[in-house]
């Protein structure tokens, strides 16, 4: 067996994303990222620091835009138990949070060491996601239109009744040109494609196929989703200019090759923790009472496929006494 499988962390890790939400979800509407992404990550850092993991943050959000970060490299766990490679992205939505708007979540994976694609500096990754019904039917060198084709034809459904999602971008606008051409209904989101990759996957929540070009630590972490959730996804680094195809190149890295989900995740023993921090489609936001706070979270378990919906009360004179976390 390549990997050890890890017991059952998934509780340990949705607490994780839960302080998280928490502390950010204070933030919304301040038009503060800076304090949301460091009350964010200050949260995630001391709870990942108490759970019975050694873990090595492979994916740490916040080189593209200078923001607060769990860097990588950075142990993080009381240096005991299973050898895990930690993806983070405490905020994926800190714009949408900071502007008070939607689907801001707060999430985390994590696999067996070494199982994790590592992006090095290369911030954009090009993407296509799907849902598990469209698994194995996807090819990121073949045209917008093909895809969609084939992803009508495996779901049964005519090309109008497919929806995609994808980041609103100029960078984005042939793209949208072509789905407009395909006649296909089409979901602009300002922020937030770990949550537009999760919706593939997500029953309920009618969104078909996630394109284009995002962050590459979100296009990892959606892979550990849904690697979890039965999904698939293929990315393809994207470089900026000429300097960063030719640094990327230096550093051995070939923006031509297809990251296949086992590039990405290279183990099925993957767990996924997100909660809302902001009103979503997937989650609802943190609410705050008086002496309390409630959160929505899923946490997903790869080997055995089981997706968890947890909703969660929390308690401020109990959690005060227990945790320096500024709530
Ligand atoms: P952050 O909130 O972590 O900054 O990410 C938001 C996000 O929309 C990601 O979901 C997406 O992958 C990336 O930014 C896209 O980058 P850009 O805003 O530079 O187009």
């Amino acid at each position: 067996m390549e990997h050890e499988p890890t017991r059952n962390l998934a509780l340990d890790l949705v607490r994780v994303t839960e302080a998280a939400a928490l502390a950010a979800g204070r933030f919304m509407g301040r038009g503060d990222k800076e304090s949301a992404d460091k009350a964010a990550v200050d949260a995630m850092r001391l709870v990942l620091s108490k759970m019975e993991i050694n873990g090595v943050v492979v994916i740490g959000e916040g080189e593209k835009d200078k923001a607060p970060m769990l860097y990588n490299g950075e142990h993080v766990g009381q240096g005991q138990g299973p050898e895990l490679d930690i993806a983070v992205d405490p905020i994926d939505g800190t714009r949408p949070l900071a502007m008070g708007r939607t689907n801001s979540i707060s999430t985390v994976a994590i696999a067996p060491r070494g199982s994790m694609f590592f992006p090095g500096p290369f911030v954009y990754m090009n993407k296509i996601a799907v849902g598990p019904e469209a698994k194995g039917h996807i090819d990121i060198e073949r045209s917008i239109t093909d895809n969609l084709k084939e992803i009508a034809r495996v779901k049964s459904k005519s090309l109008e009744d497919l929806t995609c999602i994808i980041l609103e971008r100029p960078r984005h606008d042939e793209m949208v040109a072509e789905m407009r051409q395909a006649g296909v209904r089409i979901r602009l989101i300002p922020d937030g494609d770990v949550a537009g990759a999760l919706m593939t996957a997500w029953p309920d929540s009618g969104i078909d196929v996630l394109f284009g070009i995002g962050g590459t630590p979100e296009g990892v972490i959606a892979a550990c989703a849904l690697r979890a959730m039965g999904g698939e996804i293929q990315g393809k680094l994207f470089a900026r200019d000429e300097e960063e195809l030719r640094r990327g190149r230096e550093m051995g890295y070939d923006f031509d090759k297809v990251l296949t989900m086992g590039d990405l995740v290279s183990t099925e023993d993957v767990f996924f923790a997100a909660t809302g921090i902001t009103d979503g489609e997937l989650l609802h936001g943190v609410k705050y009472f008086g002496d309390g706070a409630s959160t929505d979270s899923l946490v997903v378990r790869g080997l055995t496929g089981t997706v968890r919906e947890m909703k969660a009360t929390h308690r401020w004179d109990k959690l005060k006494r227990l945790s320096p976390i500024d709530y």
